[in-house]
């Protein structure tokens, strides 16, 4: 019997509307636009309204989805969202995204793996396809960062922005889809990057809303000299236990956390900037939604059979590569 793979059948994303620029920024706190785009490549982000959470964004991106595809909301077996914004501690913002888009018959949950959870829920929901369990899944990956990001804090507050992505996993027999994946955790990172407020540990006080402890901490340069070494590292290493030169790779598709470390793996993997999806300009790091929406804008160019190697790092620390070959 032929191995069934689990192949991406469709693609979809959202952001919200507001766009806020990095000329806005100037006015909220002491930066500049100059700094902003050598030290990031980020122009612009987009931002969602007081009064809706990641389950919005999420719905929306997964009706399109549904609609793109032909998909009936009752057909779909299993939807995993990945965020690190949930609407609320629980119950799982999947769960919501699913009653928002009456996937009757899907049971759903949420995967945290920080800026890495697109990429680790796409590697999950493939295992579901190919022992055969389910026919029809869905990954979205949604984050309104804006919720939990400090606007007088300049170091961090130009970084991100808000937006959902997701895409529809189907079997196949064919030798497309999911190929094969790399992942990796390394929880001592936890001290350079995280949210120490509204857990188990430091459940929400006037002290940690004084302390600001719901906001994202992050101490800039470790974490970009680990990002840099385990995206790089990672991708290089998926190509090569695949005997993938870099004239096979058709694209890079890098998470979007800072242009810096999106070049130093294009360099490492010896892929041409022509062949690495970028748009951190217009959206900043939106954490679980940056891939699904590079994907979502270069969905036109992409052919069957092309070779595509996804890459992330996170917060954790977390990192992890997917080869996969385009299937339409
Ligand atoms: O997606 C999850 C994983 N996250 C990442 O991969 C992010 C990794 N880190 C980075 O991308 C970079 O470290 C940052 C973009 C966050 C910062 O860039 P950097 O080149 O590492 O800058 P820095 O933190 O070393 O700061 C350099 C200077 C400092 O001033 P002094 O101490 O040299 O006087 C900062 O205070 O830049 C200052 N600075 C700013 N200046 C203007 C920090 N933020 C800003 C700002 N505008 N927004």
């Amino acid at each position: 019997m032929s191995k069934i793979r689990a192949k991406i059948s469709g693609i979809n994303a959202w952001v919200p509307p507001y766009i806020l620029t990095n000329k806005e920024l100037e006015t909220m706190v002491d930066t500049t636009d100059e700094w902003i785009m050598t030290r990031t490549g980020i122009r612009e982000r987009h931002i969602l309204k007081d009064g809706l959470g990641s389950s919005d964004m999420g719905a929306e991106a997964v009706k399109g989805l549904l609609e793109k595809t032909g998909t009936k909301p009752e057909d779909v077996d299993l939807l995993i969202c990945a965020t690190v914004t949930p609407d609320m501690m629980f119950p799982a913002t999947g769960n919501i995204i699913s009653d928002k888009t009456g996937l009757k018959n899907a049971f759903s949950f949420d995967l945290n793996a920080a800026c890495s959870g697109f990429l680790f829920a796409l590697i999950t929901a493939s295992k579901y396809v190919e022992t055969g369990q389910y026919k029809k899944v869905i990954v979205v990956g949604a984050d309104k960062m804006s919720g939990i990001t400090d606007y007088t804090a300049r170091e961090t507050c130009v970084l991100f922005g808000d937006a959902a992505g997701a895409v529809l996993l189907e079997p196949t027999t064919e030798a497309v889809g999911i190929m094969d994946s790399i992942t990796g955790t390394d929880g001592s990172g936890r001290n350079y990057l995280h949210m120490k407020g509204g857990g188990s540990l430091r459940p929400a006080s006037h002290e940690t809303v004084d302390n600001k402890e719901h906001f994202i901490y992050q101490e800039g340069q470790p974490v970009f000299k680990f990002a840099v070494t385990r995206m790089a590292d990672v991708s290089a290493e998926i190509m090569e236990r695949n005997n993938l030169t870099a004239d096979d790779i058709s694209y890079l598709v890098p998470h979007q956390a800072n242009l810096r470390i999106i070049d130093a793996t294009a360099r490492r993997m010896g892929v041409g900037k022509d062949k690495v999806m970028i748009n951190i300009e217009r959206y900043g790091n939106t954490t679980d939604a940056t891939i699904p929406l590079c994907l979502w804008e270069w969905e036109n160019k992409l052919k069957k059979g092309d070779n595509i190697i996804l890459a992330a790092f996170g917060g954790g620390f977390t990192w992890g590569s997917i080869w996969v070959k385009w299937a339409y």
